[in-house]
């Protein structure tokens, strides 16, 4: 029986035996305990990074200039009042800016149905929808396909040197064409 019992007995070599396990276990430990202190410290820098750079969404500017009321001068009308369409900032800003005998305007873009780019046709004086067949007037007035209400206009400003700003923050539908912020008296005066 003694002797079963010295076989399971730690040899005087095993480093249990002369305390270096838990010297190793110490070390370990240690090693551990200073892991997490800089996981810690870490994540409170990065926060603290974090809040004095945060992350900001850059859109681009929603007020752009489009020239004077003399870059688009009157002229002919069409039955709709409309003398000219202007696409200079339709690829750029996807507005179409209209001229009309008395007033001009900023038409959105934007078909009423679905959401799809309408092309203007200078010859037909129509804006035609490619996606499912709705038509406007010069005016931006539907009056074929899908659209339920003509197009959308923008609010549209004079600043004091005469430079007209089209503000794409502000949209007015059809029930709104007649508040004086998205038209302007075509002669330009500040309303
Ligand atoms: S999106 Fe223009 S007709 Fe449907």
């Amino acid at each position: 029986m003694q002797n079963s019992l010295d076989t399971i007995s730690a040899p005087k070599s095993c480093p249990c035996a002369n305390g270096e396990v838990s010297e190793s276990r110490r070390k370990v430990m240690r090693r551990l305990g200073w892991g997490a202190f800089f996981v810690a410290f870490s994540s409170v820098i990065i926060g603290t990074l974090r809040f004095f750079f945060p992350r900001v969404l850059f859109e681009p500017p929603t007020r752009f200039k489009i020239g004077k009321i003399s870059d688009y001068p009157s002229g002919q009308a069409d039955k709709h009042g409309v003398v000219s369409v202007s696409e200079r900032f339709m690829e750029s800003q996807r507005v179409w800016i209209v001229r009309e005998s008395d007033k001009l305007y900023a038409i959105f873009g934007k078909c009423t149905h679905l959401g799809c780019t309408p092309k203007w046709f200078t010859d037909e004086l129509v804006y035609k929808c490619p996606c499912h067949g709705s038509q406007y007037y010069s005016n931006g007035v539907n009056f074929a396909g899908p659209a339920p209400r003509p197009m959308d206009r923008y609010g549209i400003s004079v600043l004091d040197d005469g430079r007209i700003v089209v503000d794409k923050s502000e949209l007015y539908t059809v029930t709104d064409f007649d508040d004086e912020r998205c038209y302007l008296k075509a002669s330009g005066e500040q309303k």
